[in-house]
């Protein structure tokens, strides 16, 4: 993965992005698993954070400005992408729908405690599952393509688009709330993934696993 070196500034926006989304979803993994392996569960709000921060940012930032702007001028450049688009495209319009399922298996999770436990865990696995293999897509196929094929000119245009810190759709700064927000979870999140309190039952059984 990554094997070409990201010398355009949309790269690292893009590859920043990744990490710290495939961050959450990590810690995300980790703690519903603790869960099912016998831990007390955290505060959930540690989960709430995750979503909104998953809905505010890949939904609503990230995802909008490949459309916009990367996606949009390699399909100008060549048709050697058009499939590859397509599913991606395809895959960024379904994540309102999946956010939404995640928020109303955890949802139903506070609500009805352990007997709602293997439906929110099963669709944060799959929605996990979802996340990471469209960011391997993106980053082993899409961008050596767009590596490829743009033109210095046309990643000027693109550079200038990621870098921006409005949010293109919504106008608002994005950039600085979405930091706070990662911050908070991290501060919130049981160690090991963050520096919040440690769950107040000890968790005998925990594997730890991931
Ligand atoms: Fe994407
Ligand atoms: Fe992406």
């Amino acid at each position: 993965m990554r094997e070409l070196a990201p010398q355009h500034k949309a790269l690292r926006v893009i590859y920043d992005d990744h990490d710290r989304l495939g961050a959450v979803l990590h810690g995300m993994l980790f703690l519903l698993r603790a869960i099912r392996d016998g831990g007390a569960p955290p505060d959930l709000k540690v989960f709430r954070a995750m979503l909104f921060y998953i809905r505010d940012y890949p939904d609503a930032v990230h995802h909008a400005k490949e459309d916009r702007f990367l996606f949009a001028r390699l399909r100008m450049r060549t048709h050697a992408a058009d499939a590859v688009l397509d599913e991606l495209e395809r895959q960024h319009a379904d994540g309102d729908a999946l956010i939404r399922k995640m928020e109303h298996a955890l949802a139903r999770y506070e609500l009805e405690g352990d007997a709602a436990f293997p439906a929110w865990f099963a669709t944060a696995e799959s929605y996990a599952k979802f996340y990471f293999d469209h960011m391997r897509m993106e980053e082993e196929t899409l961008l050596p393509l767009a590596q490829r094929s743009l033109t210095p000119e046309d990643w000027t245009w693109i550079d200038q688009a990621f870098l921006a810190d409005q949010d293109p759709l919504a106008g608002y700064d994005s950039k600085g709330s979405l930091d706070r927000l990662f911050s908070l979870i991290v501060h919130i999140a049981p160690p090991p993934i963050g520096l919040g309190p440690a769950p107040k039952t000890p968790a005998s059984t925990r594997s730890g696993a991931l």
